[in-house]
This record gives structure tokens, C-alpha cells and sequence, in this order.
């Protein structure tokens, strides 16, 4: 691989991607990340990379239903594989309003997967990151594995799971070299404060409610976001041509624990002043319609074919995000009040 279109880079885990792979691994080739900067993308995220690494890194600003700007992107940069992040990711967003969902999950993959088609010939792959939620929801027993089957429950789910359905046929019709993810619920640096965990740790710091869905119960399986990262190298690098593999955390919490445990680590760090709990601060709501109860990902193909598995504890991953966040003021400012969508707008207009 020489030159890598990563879709979705100036998201939460496409910037963790794109600062793994060329920082921490021995890739010297080239990173184009191709982004629209929807509300989830900070193009801020990336600037010191743009710095440090010069033609190495490139950033075009477009949307991956956009024909002739992606073709022209692939022409340009020559470009021998590709990373598929960008989405529309947030499940809430999708009960309300599923059409961005529909647009590019499913008409921006089958656009990218068309122009990978036409330049077959010097394409490697092409890796698809999705998600877990694809297999539905599970009750208390049993694990996602790669052969569960498709059962999507939120117009998100069911966008991602049309997704797959795209790329896995493009391998078996038309020979195109795929792989594809499925990945548990990620946390860490860098993730928009709509999800779970930052906005649990923003809401406490600023003494917030705490708005946990239904009575706390439903289950997910956390994983670092690097530890994401690394296994999609892993899979880019030597994966099979065709497989999906599944990556999880081993780590399944409840919600409640796992907003209990934020609240108790910010206590540690950096307590409130009169030193009440910031449990305190719980407030129970309405459940989320068609809420998956459980999700729990058997993860034993890829760390037996690939000897990839997490290193990230929850206890060190979950202080590990605290502190970035707290070290991170300037950002959180920024993204809270949106004035990186501002700056965006000033940058390309
Ligand atoms: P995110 O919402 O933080 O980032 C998505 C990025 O895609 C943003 O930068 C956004 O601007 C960009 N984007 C959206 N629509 C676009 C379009 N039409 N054209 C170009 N760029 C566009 O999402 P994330 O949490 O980083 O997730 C990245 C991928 O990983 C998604 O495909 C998601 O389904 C998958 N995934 C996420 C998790 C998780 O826990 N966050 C777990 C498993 C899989
Ligand atoms: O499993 C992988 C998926 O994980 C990814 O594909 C999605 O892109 C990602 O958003 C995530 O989906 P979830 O719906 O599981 O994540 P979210 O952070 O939105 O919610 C995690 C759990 O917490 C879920 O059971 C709903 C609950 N929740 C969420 C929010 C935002 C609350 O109780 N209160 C909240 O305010």
C-alpha cells in the first residue's frame, strides 16, 4: 500500500487511525483523507499531522457520494487502497432523522465501491469499518460471531448493515479485494460529545444531569479506540481478501456501571468542591426506541489468525479519555460551542 484514501478522517476514529498509521507504524507511504466535515468532522483534529508530515498527509474536503470528486481523487493520488470510515454514526441522530443516514451509508459506500471498481486494477483493498450493531441485539447469553446473522434494529444499524451487504457482494461479483470490520462500542480521545462516555464526563464536569436511558441495564462492549485502530491495520495489512472479522473489548458493562465508574473517576481526579458524588447527578429517562439490550462480539477469529487483541483495560482506557479530556479544554470549548463548524465554513468557503 502507497497511497491510502481514508474516508471519515477528521471523525472520531478516522483521526485515530490517521495518527496511528502514520506515526506509530512503519507505513511510508501517503494518507489521503477525504471528509465532508459534517458536524462530527474537526479538520483541527489533524492540523499538527498536516504539519509534521507535509505531502505525506493530505486532507480533501468532499463527499463520498460525489462521483466526480472522488474519481478525480483516486486519478490524482494514484490511490492503491482504502480505509472506509465515513458515516453518519450516531444512533440517536438516526431515530430522528434518517435520511443523511440512508445518503451516505449506503449511496456514498455504493458511489466509493463503484469508482474502487473501475480502478481494480491497481487496488489492493478495500477495508469497510462497521459495526456490531449489524447483528441486532442480544439477551443475556451468547456472542456476536462472524456468522450471526444480520438482524439491524435502528435506521442506523440497518444503513450499515446495507453497507456490508454492498461491499461483500462486490467481492464475490466483481473480484474487488475487500474486508470488512464489525466493531464493538468505542471510546476515547477525540469522540463527538454526543455519545455515551464524553458526554457523561462533560455533563459531571460542568455538574449536569446525567441522562441514562431506561433503567441503566442495556449492555455494551467497550473498546480503546486504539486498540480499533491497530486491528484495522492488522486486518489492512494481512486480513483475507473477502473475510469479515469481528473486533471487541472483552469488557461488557452495563450503562449504569459504566456512568457510575466516569462518576467516581472524576471524583478521584478532580473532586467537587462541598465532595459529593457526582452519582448524584443520575437522572433516569425515557428509553430509546428499539434499544438493543446487549452487545457482546466473540473476537477469537482475528486474535487467532491475526494475534491481535486489546491491550487497553477499561480502568486505564476510561482514565486515560478522562484526562484527555480534561487536558483538552481548548477543544472541548470549541466543539461545544461550534466554533470549529465556523472556522470550517471560513476555510472552504
Ligand atoms: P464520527 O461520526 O465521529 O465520524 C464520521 C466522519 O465521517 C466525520 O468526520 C464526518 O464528517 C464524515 N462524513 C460523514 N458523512 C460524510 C460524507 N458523506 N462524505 C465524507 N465524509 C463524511 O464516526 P466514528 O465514531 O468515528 O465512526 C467511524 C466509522 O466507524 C463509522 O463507519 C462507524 O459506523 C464505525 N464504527 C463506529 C464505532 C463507534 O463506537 N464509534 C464502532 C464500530 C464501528
Ligand atoms: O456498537 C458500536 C456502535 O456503538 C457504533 O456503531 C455507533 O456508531 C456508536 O455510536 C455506538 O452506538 P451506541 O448506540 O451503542 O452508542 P451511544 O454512545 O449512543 O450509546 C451507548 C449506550 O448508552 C446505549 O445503550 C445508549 C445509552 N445512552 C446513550 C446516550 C447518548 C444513554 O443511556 N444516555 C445517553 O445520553
Amino acid at each position: 500500500m502507497k497511497n491510502i484514501l481514508v474516508t471519515g478522517g477528521c471523525g472520531f476514529i478516522g483521526t485515530v487511525f490517521v495518527r496511528y498509521v502514520l506515526q506509530d507504524t512503519d507505513f511510508s507511504g501517503r494518507v489521503i483523507n477525504v471528509d465532508n466535515l459534517t458536524y462530527a468532522g474537526n479538520p483541527e483534529n489533524l492540523t499538527d499531522i498536516e504539519s509534521a508530515f507535509g505531502e505525506r498527509y493530505e486532507f480533501m474536503k468532499a463527499d463520498i457520494g460525489d462521483s466526480s470528486a472522488i474519481e478525480s481523487i483516486f486519478q490524482r493520488y494514484n490511490i492503491d487502497a482504502v480505509c472506509h470510515f465515513a458515516a453518519e454514526s450516531h444512533v440517536d441522530r438516526s431515530i430522528v432523522a434518517p435520511d443523511a443516514f440512508i445518503q451516505t451509508n449506503i449511496c456514498g459506500t455504493f458511489n466509493l465501491l463503484e469508482i474502487a471498481r473501475r480502478y481494480s486494477d491497481r487496488l489492493i483493498l478495500f477495508h469497510h469499518v462497521s459495526t456490531d450493531e449489524v447483528y441486532g441485539s442480544l439477551d443475556s447469553g451468547g456472542f456476536f460471531t462472524e456468522d450471526s446473522a444480520y438482524r439491524p434494529n435502528s435506521p442506523y444499524s440497518a444503513s450499515k448493515a446495507a453497507a456490508d451487504h454492498l461491499v461483500r457482494s462486490y467481492w464475490k461479483t466483481y473480484g474487488l479485494p475487500v474486508t470488512i470490520s464489525n466493531c464493538s462500542n468505542n471510546y476515547g480521545p477525540f469522540q463527538f460529545p454526543e455519545k455515551l462516555i464524553p458526554l457523561m464526563i462533560l455533563n459531571a464536569l460542568d455538574d449536569k444531569p446525567l441522562p441514562v436511558y431506561g433503567e441503566g441495564q442495556n449492555v455494551r462492549d467497550w473498546l480503546y479506540v486504539d486498540d480499533h485502530c491497530r486491528a484495522i491495520w492488522e486486518i489492512m495489512k494481512a486480513g483475507t481478501r473477502g473475510a469479515t472479522y469481528n473486533i471487541g473489548g472483552r469488557c461488557e458493562l452495563a450503562n449504569i456501571d459504566t456512568v457510575n465508574r466516569i462518576c467516581d473517576l472524576l471524583d478521584d481526579i478532580q473532586p467537587r468542591s462541598d465532595r459529593s458524588s457526582r452519582r448524584d447527578l443520575i437522572t433516569f429517562v425515557r428509553d430509546r426506541p428499539g434499544h438493543d439490550l446487549r452487545y457482546a462480539i466473540d473476537c477469537r477469529k482475528i486474535e487467532m489468525e491475526l494475534g491481535w487483541s486489546p491491550r487497553e483495560s477499561f480502568e486505564t482506557g476510561l482514565e486515560k479519555t478522562i484526562r484527555w479530556y480534561l487536558d483538552h479544554p481548548q477543544w472541548v470549548k470549541r466543539v461545544q460551542s461550534g466554533e470549529y463548524l465556523k472556522w470550517v465554513e471560513e476555510q472552504y468557503k
